[in-house]
């Protein structure tokens, strides 16, 4: 059983995608535990408790060190029995103390096709304006494992989407949005089936081609 603990800091659209494919029997053996988010104002939060699902909001400007709020995470997470953990629009780099207590447990959608457009800044509506500037006529969504540098980890999945000639910012955000609603959930479920195998760099997903 996948017991998986979502951080998201804004409107939380991939978290419900995921709980939508949870709550509709397309994914079994996964419950969302615990939602935490950095943002008391989060649309994630607001979602997971109308669903009845333990949320958190947990800032590191609530506690005096670092290491207080790595261990406040580290309890929340272990007291609820957390295994696996999901990015979803998450604005605060996970603590590589974290990163180590759950290696290759850990994954993130970008809305990019990484490596390109990743890093540091890459984020939000930056990742759509870097692409069309770059003048790529592809763009997709990426779900990966996340390590200790950002946007870096090995990439599990990835789906493109062609850009448009009058492509806005904005519109391939939404295009771009609509297939990670598809694939997030698509990789929880291999997950959930035990389908996804992680040797260093390199993802090997059971069944596929
Ligand atoms: C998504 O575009 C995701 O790729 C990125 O942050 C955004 C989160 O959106 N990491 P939402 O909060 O899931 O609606």
């Amino acid at each position: 059983m996948l017991n998986i603990a979502v951080f998201a800091s804004g409107r939380g659209s991939n978290f419900q995608a995921i709980l939508d494919a949870i709550e509709s029997g397309r994914i079994t053996q996964a419950r969302i535990c615990v939602v935490i988010s950095n943002n008391a104002g989060s649309g994630a939060l607001a979602i997971a408790r109308e669903h009845g699902i333990p949320a958190h909001h947990v800032s590191q400007r609530q506690f005096g060190t670092e290491t207080e709020y790595v261990g406040a995470l580290k309890n929340i997470l272990a007291g609820a029995g957390v295994n696996f953990i999901v990015l979803a629009g998450y604005m605060k780099k996970i603590d590589p103390v974290i990163v180590r207590t759950y290696r290759n447990r850990i994954i993130n959608i970008h809305p990019a096709l990484l490596p390109a457009f990743g890093g540091p800044g890459m984020y939000g509506m930056h990742v759509h304006d870097a692409v069309l500037a770059s003048g790529a006529t592809t763009s997709g969504a990426t779900v990966h494992v996340v390590d200790e540098d950002y946007d870096r980890g090995p990439v599990i999945l990835q789906r493109s989407v062609a850009i448009s000639g009058g492509e806005t910012p904005a519109s391939l955000a939404a295009k771009v949005l609509e297939v990670e609603h598809e694939l997030y959930p698509e990789v929880v479920r291999l997950f959930a089936e035990g389908k996804i195998h992680i040797d260093g760099r390199h993802v090997t997903i059971a069944g596929a081609r």
